[in-house]
C-alpha cells in the first residue's frame, strides 16, 4: 500500500513540476532579438552588474564560463534561450543574465 501511495506522489510531482518549468522558459523564448544598443538601453549598470553575477554563479554548472565577447549578440540571442532553462534561473534573472551577456558580446 505505501509503495503504491508513493508511486501516485510522484505522478504528481512530475506532472506539477513539467507544468512549471515550460511556462518559465516560454518567457525567456519569447523575447526578441535584442542589439547590444537596445539592451544598454533597457537596463542600466546596476542590473548588468547582478546580472554577470549569477552568470558566473549559475553558467558554470555542467560546463567552463563561456566568455560573453565569444559571441555575437545575435548568437546569445539564440544560445540563452536554450541554457537558462537549463540553469534553472527565474525569468527576471535569466533577463539579466541575457542582457549582460548580450551587453558584453563581440
Ligand atoms: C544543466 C547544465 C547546463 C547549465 C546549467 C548551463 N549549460 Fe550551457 N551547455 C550545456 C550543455 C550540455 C552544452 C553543450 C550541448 C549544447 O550546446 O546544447 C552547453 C553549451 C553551451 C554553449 C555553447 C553552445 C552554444 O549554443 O553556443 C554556451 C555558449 C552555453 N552553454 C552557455 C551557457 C550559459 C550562458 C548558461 C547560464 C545561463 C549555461 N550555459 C548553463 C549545459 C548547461
Amino acid at each position: 500500500m505505501k509503495t503504491k501511495y508513493l508511486i501516485i506522489l510522484g505522478v504528481v510531482m512530475a506532472t506539477f513540476m513539467a507544468s512549471c518549468y515550460p511556462k518559465a522558459s516560454q518567457v525567456i523564448r519569447s523575447l526578441p532579438v535584442e542589439s547590444k544598443a537596445q539592451i544598454k538601453a533597457q537596463y542600466d549598470q546596476g542590473q548588468l552588474a547582478q546580472g554577470q553575477q549569477l552568470f558566473i554563479s549559475n553558467c558554470a554548472k555542467c560546463h567552463k564560463l563561456k566568455d560573453p565577447e565569444s559571441k555575437t549578440p545575435e548568437q546569445w540571442n539564440k544560445t540563452v534561450k536554450r541554457m537558462i532553462p537549463r540553469a534553472k534561473l527565474s525569468d527576471e534573472q535569466g533577463k539579466l543574465v541575457r542582457a549582460y551577456l548580450i551587453a558584453n558580446a563581440k
